[in-house]
């Protein structure tokens, strides 16, 4: 029998390695900002560190891609390096010319290789592409209510990109990946099986503003969060994870102002012309006056005008989208 000896201690059972990581990750600055933070905050911590490991051992950020988006964010990297990079994966390859081609992107003559993609859409657009292809491409087995919440990801994130083009008074970071990855948390929770939302009440799926509510009462935290943490633990943009972990948290969001800000309304004000969309597609005045009222229209600086005008491009732009990623 094995004796330990009082000098010697057994060691003290440890967690793994990646579960302490990961709930380190769980950043103060990614959390609840308007809760009680006296109520469920040390629990709901744990249980969002729980799904966190659990999504990210599910849907790990492909390696490619990864490395893809590093060196497009350096200007300096040479072109043929970003293509090497992509070939390592031919299914993103692929994607993102089967994206850049498509007239989501509008380009003049066909793109035929990553580099004359970069050369001719910017690097910062194939980041978006390579992003899009790579985070949705984790969610291409969706099923049940993660189809329609797919297509939702994509609209929005078409939207809020033509929301942000559209009116150049201010600049928002990455308008396009914050609407597509706004809900990514939903896609997570419905992969690690942590919520049924079809049990929940059927407006938590019709309306906006509403399954983070449920999610809260259920889990101690919301979608919104868990997606924001894990933008950040696959190194995406910062202010792309906090508009994401902040786009149910509008008055934060708006008191700091900024690219969150901007971001958040942007994202929240796509959202609520997506929903619209779905169930009517023409304009619709009493809508677009309800709108131009809500918080973001305000914050952002969108008037009953501005909005009436950019229906058909906003519509058309959501519609693009959905075709160019395969819905
Ligand atoms: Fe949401
Ligand atoms: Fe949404």
């Amino acid at each position: 029998m094995a004796v330990t000896r009082p000098d010697h201690p057994a060691r003290p059972p440890t967690l793994p390695a990646v579960q302490l990581r990961l709930s380190d990750a769980v950043r103060e600055q990614l959390w609840f900002g308007d809760e009680d933070p006296a109520r469920t905050a040390l629990e709901a911590s744990r249980s969002l560190a729980a799904a966190l490991a659990s999504a990210m051992g599910l849907k790990p950020f492909p390696v490619v891609a990864q490395r893809a988006i590093a060196l497009l964010n350096d200007p300096d990297t040479p072109l043929r390096k970003v293509r090497e990079a992509l070939e390592q994966d031919l299914a993103i390859t692929a994607g993102v010319l089967r994206i850049a081609n498509s007239a989501a992107y509008r380009p003049r003559q066909p793109l035929t290789s990553v580099e004359e993609a970069v050369q001719r859409l910017g690097s910062r657009h194939v980041l978006e592409i390579v992003t899009c292809v790579a985070a949705m491409g984790l969610f291409k087995d969706a099923k049940g209510v993660g189809l329609p919440l797919r297509d939702h990801c994509s609209r929005v994130g078409a939207i809020t990109r033509v929301l942000a083009a559209e009116w150049h008074q201010r600049t928002a970071d990455n308008p396009f990946l914050c609407g597509l990855l706004h809900d990514l948390g939903k896609l997570l929770l419905i992969q690690v099986s942590s919520l049924d939302y079809q049990t929940l009440d059927p407006r938590a799926l019709t309306q906006p503003d509403e399954a983070f509510v449920h999610e809260r009462a259920l889990l101690g935290y919301d979608h919104a969060v868990l997606g924001g943490h894990v933008l950040d633990a696959w190194k995406l943009p910062t202010t792309v994870a906090e508009v994401v972990a902040w786009h149910h948290q509008p008055g934060r969001a708006y008191e700091r102002g900024g690219e969150v800000g901007l971001g958040v309304a942007l994202v929240r004000l796509a959202n609520l012309i997506d929903y619209q969309m779905r169930v009517e597609p023409l304009v619709n005045e009493g809508f677009i006056a309800l709108l131009a009222q809500d918080g973001a229209a305000q914050y952002a600086g969108y008037s009953e005008a501005v909005l009436r005008a950019m229906w058909p491009k906003l519509k058309e732009a959501s519609d693009q989208m959905l075709s160019a990623m395969g819905g």
